[in-house]
């Protein structure tokens, strides 16, 4: 099917859901062949992989240097996949995107938040999603859920269950104290105040599906308008100094 390219991102802590929605909005795209592209950051070409590697391990890393890495992970995904994916009109859903760093080295690490902007802007190419879900969270909740081991089931022989892998990713963020995760939790909230057009707020305490559903009930109305359509929000970034105030 057809449609005019969308740009969709999942924001929010960590546990908060991001992927688990990000993937099922993709498959339900996928069942009304909607071609789709999924991304994470960072991640999702061979640099931005590489960084992710580097960013979710504990080695030695400035909050300057973390930034940057982030920026150039950015960078790459927007130019060689993000933007040409638009361009074919494709839905884009991004599995975090410049929010997070607004939140995290913004109002987490406390970097300023001019300066960030300005690498936002330089790394997106000034391109902004059409959308934002700000998978909203207790940060003692997403981390307890982000904790727990992912475990992924097999069938036995007989038809038992049994568990093939636990695995997860650590992150740098994790280990950090609950300060931090308030502080950027209060930065995803001021950027979903600041551009309420964007920014759509969900209260991700509800179960997996109607989290999915509601979801899907906004991103259907903006790919499928109806006579009730409502204008598009523009998909560049805001100027600067415009969108948040400065954390305190
Ligand atoms: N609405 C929900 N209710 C309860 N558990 C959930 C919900 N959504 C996701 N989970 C579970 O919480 C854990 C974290 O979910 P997920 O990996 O999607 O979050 P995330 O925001 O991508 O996390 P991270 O910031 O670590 O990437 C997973 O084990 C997932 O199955
Ligand atoms: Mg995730």
């Amino acid at each position: 099917m057809k449609v005019a390219g969308l740009f969709i991102a999942f924001e929010g802590g960590e546990g908060a859901g991001k992927t688990t929605q990000s993937q099922l909005l993709a498959d339900r795209l996928a069942d009304l062949d909607v071609s789709c592209l999924l991304v994470r950051e960072p991640g999702g070409t061979e640099l931005g992989e590489y960084l992710r590697d580097y960013l979710k391990s504990d080695r030695p890393l400035s909050r300057e240097a973390e930034l940057l890495l982030f920026e150039a992970a950015r960078v790459e995904l927007v130019t060689s996949l993000i933007l040409p994916a638009l361009e074919d009109e494709q839905v884009v859903v991004a599995d975090r995107f410049y929010g997070s760093t607004v939140a995290y080295q913004g109002y987490g690490r406390g970097l300023d938040l001019d300066v960030i902007h300005s690498l936002n802007h330089f790394a997106t190419r000034s391109i902004a999603p059409d959308m934002v879900f700000l998978l909203d969270l207790a940060p003692e909740v997403g981390i307890k859920r982000a904790m727990s081991f992912q475990t992924t089931f097999t069938e036995g022989t007989s038809g038992e269950l049994v568990a093939l892998e636990r695995t997860r990713e650590g992150t740098r963020f994790e280990d950090l104290d609950m300060e931090f995760h308030h502080k950027a939790q209060e930065g995803f909230l001021a950027q979903a105040g600041a551009e309420p057009q964007r920014w759509v707020q969900v209260n991700a305490m509800q179960p997996v599906d109607e989290i999915k559903d509601e979801v899907w009930e906004r991103v259907r109305e903006r790919l499928f308008p109806a006579a009730t359509a409502k204008p598009r929000t523009a998909r560049k970034m805001a100027p600067q100094g415009e969108l948040w105030p400065q954390a305190t």
